[in-house]
């Protein structure tokens, strides 16, 4: 991390930290102790471990540009400002929106930025999201998503979804192609079970799977365990409880514990998230720098284990 960036940086843990302070609670860790919460995906990729979502950049429903493009590109460079090497993002977004809006604001990428993409989902209108894993439909998608991002290798390629028409082993016999060509570096899976994720793996390497997974959601518990085993990344989708982070603020026991720290339920919730796992990367996502800053403020709450166990067993 630059000097310039790492000041920026502690510049923003005092935004949120004066409020953690204030609490006299969690230790405010320094970046260099902070640099340790990182995560290499596919023993290569070395990212901090909390990322950005750029989904909600784009218009309503996820569909076409945002209000304020300007807006969104900021957000963009903050998070990078802020330590953030690790954007995920889609065509599926927008669609094309967020990730033209990734390489307006950000290309020239500086060194170590990962971008983990994804296809698979098309979209026929606003709110809309309709499968298609077919191997033409992905072999065209990747070039696309190159073009669009302007690289000549994507470093993160996620299959979005299992299309129930067609096999995972075909859908990821088309990715692997175009990772033997040499436009993918790694395969990623989303929204799958053990089962295929055990299939997917027969065909190609997989480094990460992306399932919805929160403090009030853990049916992928079973995945993230197996991703520990096999040492592959987890980024839970939703990590603060998806749009209007409802699951979140509405969890009354979260909500008084966040109150009693100084801190707000969605930070607790990061936190939490963070401390479950060695191999959690959330990918928390929002079109405001306010909520940006509040979210990466949350790496610096440290609890211990007893009451991490706490907080999660009021929450189970
Ligand atoms: N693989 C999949 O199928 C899949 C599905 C969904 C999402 N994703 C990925 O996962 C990422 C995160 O998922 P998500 O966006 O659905 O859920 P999320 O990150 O849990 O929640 C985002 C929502 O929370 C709000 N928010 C963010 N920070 C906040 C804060 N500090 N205080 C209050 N509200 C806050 C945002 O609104 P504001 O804009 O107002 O901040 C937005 O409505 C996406 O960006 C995308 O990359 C993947």
């Amino acid at each position: 991390m630059s000097e310039i960036t790492r000041r920026k940086f502690l510049g923003a843990s005092l935004i949120g930290g004066a409020t953690i302070l204030a609490g006299g609670l969690p230790r405010l860790v320094s970046a260099t102790e902070r640099s340790t919460s990182s995560f290499t995906i596919g023993g290569d990729l070395n990212v901090n471990r909390l990322g950005f979502g750029a989904m909600r950049l784009t218009g309503e429903g996820i569909w076409g540009w945002p209000p304020d493009r300007e807006n969104a590109k900021k957000v963009l460079k903050r998070a990078l400002d802020l330590g953030v090497n690790l954007i995920d993002t889609a065509d599926a977004y927008g669609p094309e929106v967020s990730e033209l809006l990734i390489a307006e604001a950000l290309h020239p990428y500086p060194k170590g930025l990962v971008i983990a993409t994804k296809g698979g989902l098309t979209r026929p209108g606003p709110g809309q999201w309709v499968p298609d894993c077919r191997p033409q439909h992905l072999t065209e998608a990747i070039d696309k998503s190159l073009k669009r991002l302007k690289v000549d290798r994507i470093d993160v390629y996620q299959l979005h979804t299992v299309d129930r028409h067609v096999p995972i082993e075909e859908s990821l016999g088309a990715i692997k192609a175009a990772r033997d060509a040499g436009k993918i570096r790694h395969v990623g899976l989303s929204n799958v079970d053990v089962k295929e994720i055990e299939r997917a793996r027969k065909v190609v390497p997989i480094v990460s799977i992306q399932n919805r997974y929160n403090i009030s959601d853990r049916d992928s518990e079973d995945v993230l365990k197996y991703c520990e085993k096999e040492k592959m990344g987890f980024l839970p989708w939703a990590p603060i409880g998806g749009s209007g982070h409802g699951a979140l603020s509405r969890s009354n026991s979260l909500e008084e514990e966040a109150k009693r720290r100084n801190v707000t339920s969605v930070q607790l919730g990061l936190a939490w998230l963070l401390w479950k796992s060695p191999v959690m990367l959330p990918i928390p996502g929002t079109s405001k720098i306010e909520h940006l800053e509040q979210n990466m403020a949350a790496a610096k709450i440290q609890l211990s284990d007893d009451e991490w166990k706490k907080i999660e067993s009021a929450r189970a």
